[in-house]
């Protein structure tokens, strides 16, 4: 064999472990023969959340995302403090007071667990949870990749850094975007999240006092009874006024109208920033429906792609094993 050779095939050898110690391989038959009624598990127990309070379906959704930008989907985000000892993602800026949906997730883990035990991941029961809540909520099925392994470690500081603020401009919405491999349109499609759920006055008061672009009604209503220029910071509206619990295409018109909670959001339409790459994303989405959908769909796939750098199967979401 010439020397060439050999390196080649000793550098690409070298290449396929350095990838199997950090990516584990997804698959979606991967618990076929281990927990075959995984999957029907997990939608009962968001149905059964959902019907309780629908906009549970948008903040196990959020929960994904949060963990999925955070060491990849790793379920880090589930990991309670241990005081004195640990501190995770829990009480981190954009996560305090704001995430919500963990019972949800250990009441699912508990009906995984009786059916299956020390078998399926946190991370995965979340990532079939987001895809079964957008579903619920009207919006598109699809295929999820399994086999994500749970975090044995994570930080508040990862959390502080890797999610992106609701000032965040335009080009900062993009790198933070490509930093996670997502590109201008993963970016669009998956902001269509905020078709559903709820923020808080504290997180777009600035961009409804301040932003004069936005539409003066829609504003002056925000501010006049919802989100006073001082206190109220937990009083909610809805990201869509117009659907606030089902999965459709309305935040795209919105964003067209200048109808949006977020200076985040907005940035994706006539910021003048990206070349206009997103705001003729936005115009496509909201004018089709189905093109956002699929898209989205994708989009999610992709994200959930993300994976950590290994670990365990955890036994209760909250704790390492
Ligand atoms: C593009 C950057 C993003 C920013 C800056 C952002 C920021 C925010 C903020 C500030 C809130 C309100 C939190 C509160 O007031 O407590 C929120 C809510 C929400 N976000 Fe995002 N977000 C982004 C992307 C995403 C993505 C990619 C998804 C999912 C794929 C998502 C899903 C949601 C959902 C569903 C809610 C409502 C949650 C609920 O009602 O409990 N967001 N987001």
């Amino acid at each position: 064999m010439g020397w060439w050779l050999s390196r080649a095939l000793w550098l690409s050898a070298l290449a396929v472990v350095a990838a199997g110690a950090q990516a584990q391989q997804l698959s979606p038959g991967f618990y076929n023969a281990t927990c075959p009624a995984l999957q029907a598990v997990v939608r009962r127990g968001v149905a059964r959340a959902v019907r309780r309070e629908p906009r549970m379906g948008a903040s196990i959704l959020r929960l994904f995302f949060h963990d999925c930008f955070v060491n990849g989907c790793d379920a880090s985000v589930l990991l309670d403090d241990v005081p004195g000892n640990f501190t995770g993602e829990k009480n981190s800026g954009p996560n305090a007071n704001s995430l919500r949906g963990y019972e949800v997730i250990d009441a699912i883990k508990a009906q995984v667990e009786a059916s299956c035990n020390a078998t399926v991941s946190c991370a995965d029961i979340l990532a079939l949870a987001a895809r079964d809540a957008v579903n619920l909520l009207g919006g598109p099925s699809w295929t999820v990749p399994l086999g994500r392994r749970d975090a044995r470690n994570t930080s508040m500081n990862a959390a502080n850094t890797n999610l992106p603020p609701p000032d965040a401009s335009l080009s900062t919405l993009l790198s933070m975007f490509r930093a996670k491999g997502l590109d201008a349109r993963d970016l669009t499609a998956l902001s269509g999240a905020h078709t559903v759920g709820q923020a808080r006055c504290a997180v777009f008061r600035s961009h409804i006092y301040n932003d004069t672009a936005t539409n003066a009604t829609f504003a002056a209503d925000l501010r006049a009874n919802v989100c006073p220029f001082t206190g109220g910071d937990a009083n909610l509206a809805p990201l869509d006024p117009q659907a606030p619990n089902a999965f459709d295409n309305g935040y795209f018109r919105d964003l067209v109208a200048r109808r949006v909670l977020l200076r985040s959001d907005q940035a994706l339409y006539g910021s003048g920033g990206g070349n206009g790459t997103t705001d003729a994303l936005v115009r496509a989405y909201a004018a089709n429906g189905t093109a956002f959908a699929a898209d989205f769909a994708a989009a999610m796939v992709r994200m959930g792609s993300l994976v950590g750098s290994g670990g365990e199967v955890r036994l209760n979401c909250r704790r390492v094993n």
